[in-house]
């Protein structure tokens, strides 16, 4: 793609500094083709104007150019979006490169750095594009299932453990988890297993195409399940590109029945990566203000993309004991219907302290239940629903471990619920 054909958006509310970095923008050769301030109208600019580049002030109030940011993000995955600000903060920079931009431009732009960004976003442009996610050749090989939700400490991990342990405990097919979580990947913590090796860097070496090679260099956990963990360092990520993601979890697909993608609260790269390849993806929810209006626009970013509705589970799980939103609310809020629920359920948090998924720490328990209808699903099998031994507590073993520094403050809070 030529510079001339990259359609490049510009968001900033102060016309003064929209025109100093237009110029900019343009001596370095990308023509500005709409220029919006932040707000409701710059996001409906997007919605029907799709950029391939958007260069977004980060101003006061810092939450509505995050807002853009995330809109963004979330409508057009595969844009090159790069933030600029007069001033640099670490907490900024650091909420920037969580929600996904690919560049963050601070203090004096000079002519060289903007040359630089527009020569990466040609070549971000050139990318190849990935294939339809109703790919026939891709559906002779295991399912990909997509664990996605718009928000942090919702339910996606427990979600995506206990669909692989239930599977896997089931045994009939066989299933892999990835965890895709580029900020606090824990499935190892909550399935109790050390990582020996990570996916960037399985993704990165690309020499795994010998499938017994593969399967060693996976975890297995006590349910069967085998896991690939997250890399636990944000910087690993970076040198790992979504492509090289895409091919391992195709190439994964090939060897396992299933495979489950667990992935971060923000719509970054990683994410759109995932969504991409998979067959079926699983919207988790909380029933919360903020998470259904982010959730809600998830949904119209998967319509939009043509994606079916049986391809799409939506999961509202009640993470916390007090009275919220019901079902019927939730549906109306996000105009979409909810597939399943998962009750509040004090087992979920017992089991995640334990280090084991609450279908086996306690099959018969609400939540539990709802784990393996969803499996079920998954599979397109009737599971038999046999009672397990329960698990005893493996505290110690979870707690001593060094990955524990990586819970955030939310995860401990919901933890003590
Ligand atoms: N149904 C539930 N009942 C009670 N607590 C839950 C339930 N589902 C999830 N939780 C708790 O919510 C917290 C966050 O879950 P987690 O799966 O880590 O979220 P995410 O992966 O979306 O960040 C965990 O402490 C978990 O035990
Ligand atoms: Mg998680």
């Amino acid at each position: 793609m030529s510079n001339a054909t990259l359609k490049t958006m510009l968001i900033d509310s102060d016309e003064l500094s929209r025109d100093v970095l237009k110029t900019k923008v343009e001596r370095a050769g990308l023509q500005v083709a709409i220029e919006r301030p932040h707000g409701i109208v710059a996001q409906q600019t997007i919605v029907e104007q799709k950029p391939d580049v958007v260069f977004v002030a980060i101003e006061q109030p810092i939450q509505r150019a995050m807002q853009s940011v995330d809109f963004a993000r979330a409508i057009v995955p595969h844009a090159m979006i790069v933030g600029y600000s007069d001033d640099w903060s670490p907490i900024v920079e650091r909420r920037l490169m969580q929600a996904g931009v690919n560049d963050f431009l601070h203090g004096k732009i000079t002519r060289d750095q903007m040359r630089a960004v527009v020569d990466r976003a040609i070549h971000h442009a050139s990318r190849p594009r990935q294939f339809d996610l109703d790919d026939d050749a891709e559906r002779e090989d295991g399912r990909i299932i997509a664990v996605v939700g718009q928000k942090g400490g919702i339910g996606k991990t427990t979600t995506s453990t206990n669909l692989a342990a239930a599977i896997a405990r089931e045994g009939r097919q066989s299933v892999l988890l990835i965890d895709l979580d580029t900020r606090f990947g824990d499935v190892a913590v909550m399935m109790d297993v050390k990582a020996e090796w990570t996916v960037a860097e399985i993704a990165r070496e690309g020499d795994y195409t010998d499938r017994d090679l593969f399967r060693r260099r996976l975890l297995q956990h006590e349910s069967g399940a085998y896991i690939l963990p997250a890399a636990n360092d944000y910087r690993s990520w970076i040198n790992c590109t979504p492509l090289q993601l895409q091919e391992l979890i195709r190439f994964a697909a090939t060897v396992f029945d299933i495979v489950i993608l667990d992935t971060p609260g923000t719509f970054n790269d990683v994410v759109g990566a995932a969504v991409e390849v998979a067959n079926r993806v699983i919207v988790v929810t909380s029933s919360d203000l903020s998470s259904l209006k982010n959730t809600s626009l998830l949904l119209e970013h998967f319509d939009m993309r043509g994606m079916e509705d049986d391809q799409v589970m939506v999961t509202l799980i009640h993470g916390h004991g007090y009275e919220g939103p019901t079902m019927k609310d939730v549906e109306f809020a996000i105009s979409h219907p909810v597939n399943r629920e998962v009750p509040f359920d004090r087992n979920v948090a017992k089991a995640g302290q334990a280090g084991v998924p609450v279908v086996l720490y306690k099959p018969h328990s609400p939540a539990a239940l709802v784990f393996h209808s969803m499996a079920e699903a998954i599979t397109g099998q009737r599971f038999s629903f046999e009672t397990t031994p329960e698990v005893r507590s493996r505290f110690f073993g979870v707690f001593g471990s060094k990955k524990q520094a990586q819970v955030t403050p939310a995860f401990r809070r919901d933890i003590a619920v």
